[in-house]
Parts: C-alpha cells; sequence; structure tokens
C-alpha cells in the first residue's frame, strides 16, 4: 500500500518529535536519543514538508532536508498532501483542524484536542461534514509502564483493586513558553492531565461516579501548574491523578492496591519498582514495631515468607502504531483507535475537574 503523505504543522519541539517518527533519526540531532524504533521512520507515512509561522523554524527544518511550506494555505492547495499533524499551541488546534477538512484533508491534532467540549464538538461536526478522519494524538497509550499497569490491573492477581495512583512529577514549574497563558491552552491539566485522564478511561472498564480536583497555583496565577484530582468510579474503586511540578522529592509514577497485593513503579523505569503480593500463610506471633512513643502490631513490617514479590512486567510497545492506525482507519480497513466520544469523554472530565476545583467539593459524573 502506498504511503499517505503528512505535513506537520508548527515545527517546535512536538513537531520535531513527528518529523522523526515519520521520518527517522536522521532528519534530527538535537542532542537526545529517541527510543530505537524511530530510528528509521515510518511505514505507512511519508513526511512531505512542514509549516511554521516562524520563518527561522522554516529555515531549520530546511536546513535537515525537510520541506517547509510557506503558508497554510500553500499546504492545503497541495492535492499531494493526504494528513496534516497539528502540533500548534493548544489555541490553534480547532481553527486550523476544521479549516483543514474543510480543505478535504484528515487531521491529527495534539494533544489536548482543544479547550473546550463545545469546541471539539464543532471539530467532530466538521469531520463528519467534510467526511474526513479527525483524532488526537494520545501517544500515550502506547507508554510501556502505563501498559504494564493496565495488564496488572487486568491480570486479577491483586484481588479487588480498590486504589489507584498515577502521578508524574518535576520540580520546573510550567515550561517557560505559551504553556503560562490561560489564552493559549496553558496549565498542566490540559498539558499533561489530558494523557493521564485518557489512560484511566483505557484502564478502567467502568462508568464514573464523581471527581473532586484541586489545582495548584504555586509558580503561576493564571494557569494550573499541577493538580490532585480523584475519580470515584462507580465500584467505588477510587482513581487519583497527581500531576505536579514543585515536587523536589517525587512520589512513584504508579501505586496500586488489591485485596491481596500491591505494585508499586518509582519511576519511568521498568525496573525500578515491583509486585507484591499476600501468601496465605500463618505469620505466627507478629512483633511489633516499637517507636519513640509507643509500640504498634498493626503497622509491623510482615514476616517475609507470607509474601511473593513479582517484576513489572516489561513490555515493548510500539508507538507507529498510531499512525499505522490512522492510515488503516482513512482506507476503512480498521475502525479508529482513538476515537471521538474518546475525546469527548477526556474533555468534559476535565471540565467536571475545573468545576470541582472552583467549588471546593466534588462533582457527579456520568452516573
Ligand atoms: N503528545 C505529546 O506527547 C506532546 C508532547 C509535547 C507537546 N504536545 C502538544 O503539541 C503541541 C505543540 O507543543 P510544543 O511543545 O511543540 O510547542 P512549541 O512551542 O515547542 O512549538 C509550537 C510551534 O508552533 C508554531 N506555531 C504557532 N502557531 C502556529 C500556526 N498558527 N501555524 C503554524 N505554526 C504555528 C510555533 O512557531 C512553534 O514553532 C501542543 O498542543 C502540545 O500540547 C504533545
Amino acid at each position: 500500500m502506498a504511503k499517505k503523505n503528512v505535513v506537520v504543522i508548527g515545527y517546535g519541539g512536538m513537531g520535531g518529535w513527528h518529523t522523526r517518527m515519520i521520518g527517522g533519526s536522521k532528519l534530527v540531532n538535537d542532542g537526545y536519543k529517541p527510543p530505537e524504533n524511530m530510528e528509521n521512520g515510518s511505514d505507512c507515512v511519508n513526511l512531505k514538508g512542514i509549516y511554521d509561522i516562524k520563518e527561522e523554524r522554516c529555515k531549520l527544518a530546511e536546513e535537515r532536508g525537510i520541506h517547509a511550506y510557506h503558508s497554510f494555505e500553500e499546504v492545503l492547495a497541495d492535492p499531494e498532501v493526504d494528513i496534516l499533524t497539528l502540533a500548534v499551541p493548544n489555541d490553534c488546534h480547532k481553527d486550523l483542524a476544521i479549516r483543514a477538512m474543510a480543505a478535504g484533508k484528515h487531521v491529527i491534532s495534539e494533544k489536548p484536542v482543544t479547550l473546550s467540549s463545545a469546541d471539539l464538538q464543532e471539530m467532530i461536526d466538521a469531520s463528519e461534514k467534510y467526511g474526513r478522519l479527525f483524532t488526537v494524538h494520545q501517544n500515550r497509550r502506547w507508554d510501556a509502564d502505563f501498559l504494564a499497569f493496565k495488564q496488572i490491573y487486568e491480570s486479577g492477581k491483586m484481588g479487588y483493586v480498590f486504589n489507584i495512583e498515577s502521578r508524574v512529577h518535576g520540580s520546573r514549574g510550567i515550561p517557560g513558553d505559551w504553556r503560562q497563558r490561560k489564552a493559549y491552552g496553558g496549565g498542566m491539566m490540559l498539558d499533561w492531565g489530558v494523557h493521564l485522564i485518557d489512560q484511566m478511561f483505557m484502564m478502567i472498564p467502568e462508568k464514573v461516579a464523581s471527581v473532586y480536583a484541586r489545582m495548584d497555583h504555586i509558580t503561576n496565577d493564571e494557569v494550573d501548574d499541577g493538580f490532585k484530582m480523584d475519580v470515584i468510579f462507580e465500584s467505588g474503586l477510587v482513581y487519583r491523578i497527581e500531576v505536579g511540578t514543585t515536587n523536589f522529592i517525587n512520589l512513584p509514577r504508579w501505586y496500586m492496591q488489591g485485596a491481596v497485593g500491591t505494585a508499586v513503579l518509582n519511576s519511568w523505569d521498568l525496573n525500578d519498582g515491583e509486585i507484591v503480593l499476600y501468601r496465605d500463610e500463618d505469620e505466627g506471633e507478629v512483633k511489633p514495631v516499637v517507636t519513640a512513643a509507643g509500640l504498634t502490631k498493626t503497622m509491623a513490617p510482615r514476616k517475609p515468607s507470607t509474601l511473593e514479590h513479582l517484576p513489572i512486567p516489561q513490555l515493548n510497545p510500539d508507538v507507529h502504531d498510531f499512525y499505522r492506525n490512522v492510515c488503516k482507519a482513512i482506507d476503512g480497513e480498521e475502525p479508529q483507535i482513538v476515537t471521538h466520544p474518546q475525546m469527548m469523554r477526556v474533555m468534559k472530565l476535565m471540565e467536571a475537574a475545573f468545576e470541582s476545583d472552583r467549588l471546593g467539593r466534588p462533582v457527579p459524573f456520568e452516573v
């Protein structure tokens, strides 16, 4: 099958990532090593070029051997262009996506797909009206840490899972660009929250009963520079999502509790964690822990022989499957992986989280 032609709109940080994913590492040398499977580029899409409103970004692309278009209109007018990948600031996605679909192009928007569910509905309407594929790059569905914890959850080996904590922590505040400004769709909910919410919905096959969120404004008054959000599912499962940018000591990336086991992953590294399962074995007499002001048997460590330690599953996902799916979905060979209802559900949960923060209490969702 012939490769489909992609133009990446916006040649900044993420635009660079897309050009490398499509065209291979030979295109870029920006000082860090990408995953090995990005060396050779994509087997289903071809990098037709880029467009960026900043002349110097277009020049840089040309120096790297990438064709640069001179205007957005020029991209739309090129009949050889099949797909536009929008890697521009968040407030630009909607307008560019609708114009591209009206011109007959398929559209991959970077996340967050846009700034509100009302805007998203207009984009979905345009996709239906012009009969073009429209999806969002939820690439973190292919992160190995997420897939490992999804597998642990689905395995049932932890018994009834009642608490999941998914966190990302940094200490540098919000990056010093448009992400600090509300008008551009800044803030950490729209930046990292959108990934972690999408992962949660991919993991838990239940309706959400309520959400309680608190936004942080430690380094920025205008937009959230982090947040803590408890999502309560119908079964009572609590799923905590936390994004922090003022954490000089990180909490674990993942922490999952079941009735007969606990799993933890301290960082992104799959070797930096473990699963501990309870073996149904009599411990005998429990030795108390004596602290400065008392003693406790309840919180004393278990006898090691009553526990089984297992590694975190080692997975090797291929993020190229995202573009592969887009191509097959365009050709009607398989359904789109990141669907419109999924995009809308994530957007509405983010809106509910902002509403919860405004009201200072949990808000109902879906039930
Ligand atoms: N999926 C992911 O893992 C991931 C990671 C980082 C960023 N993103 C998303 O990618 C998008 C871009 O983020 P970034 O970090 O690359 O930002 P960036 O600031 O590094 O790059 C944005 C680029 O877009 C250009 N631009 C702005 N308006 C434009 C327009 N109207 N037409 C053409 N070019 C325009 C800018 O000149 C800049 O070069 C955002 O939506 C962000 O949320 C996704």
